[in-house]
């Protein structure tokens, strides 16, 4: 069995839809929150899984708070910590710490809009196509050798929260599968800084979303 750390801020919709993929091979050991009042730690409470917090504000420093953090989830013994909706900035330390074992997902087609608020700033840029990637971490944030990506049609009279809630559709397809991937240990990082999935035609992986009805 693969141990999975799943790390979330809020939320946690794409903690629940891996919990909820029952991926073989992969077993979800704890969920970690920054946040006391994230939404996410009642279903891993739910779901009887060990969730734990560890309060930012408690800490002098970046450092001090990704060492504790560090330290609590080596305490699970992780082949793969996961970040899903995880709000904060990592260290280099800690990123260095799981390289080749930490993966994200960030609500855009990266390289496009990396950072906040991601769907204001496509709809502001006028673009027609938008997305989701899950990548693995480096120390440049939203920057590492992408794994799957998926993409949504941006349509007439969209908002920020429309939009949202389409790529979220996603998110919670290509994470699951990232997870099953690395799970199944399929996922080969290549020497020109990309992601190879073997046993996967050398097509692109990931999906591209057909217009829909308003
Ligand atoms: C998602 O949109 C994710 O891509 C971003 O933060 C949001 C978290 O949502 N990093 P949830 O907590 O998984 O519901």
């Amino acid at each position: 069995m693969k141990h999975v750390v799943i790390l979330i801020s809020g939320r946690g919709s794409n903690m629940e839809a891996i919990v909820r993929a029952q991926i073989p091979g992969a077993r979800i050991v704890a969920v970690i929150s920054n946040r006391p009042d994230a939404g996410g730690l009642e279903f891993a409470a739910r779901h009887s899984i060990a969730s734990q917090v560890v309060d930012h504000r408690a800490f002098p420093s970046r450092e001090a708070f990704d060492a504790a953090l560090a330290e609590l989830i080596d305490g699970f013994s992780p082949d793969l910590v996961v970040l899903a909706g995880f709000m904060r900035v990592l260290t280099d330390a800690f990123v260095s710490r799981y390289a080749g074992r930490l993966l994200n997902i960030h609500p855009s087609l990266l390289p496009s809009f990396p950072g906040l608020h991601t769907h204001r700033r496509a709809l502001e840029a006028g673009v027609r196509v938008h997305g989701t990637t899950v990548h693995f971490v480096t120390p440049t944030l939203d920057c590492g050798p992408i794994v799957i990506q998926a993409a949504v049609p941006v349509l007439p009279g969209d908002d920020e929260a429309s939009l949202a809630a389409r790529v979220l559709v996603q998110e919670h397809r290509i994470y699951p599968q990232a997870v099953r991937w690395f799970v199944e240990g399929r996922l080969r990082l290549t020497e020109a800084g990309g992601v190879r999935v073997e046993g996967e035609s050398d097509g692109p992986i990931g999906w591209t979303v057909p217009p829909v009805e308003a």
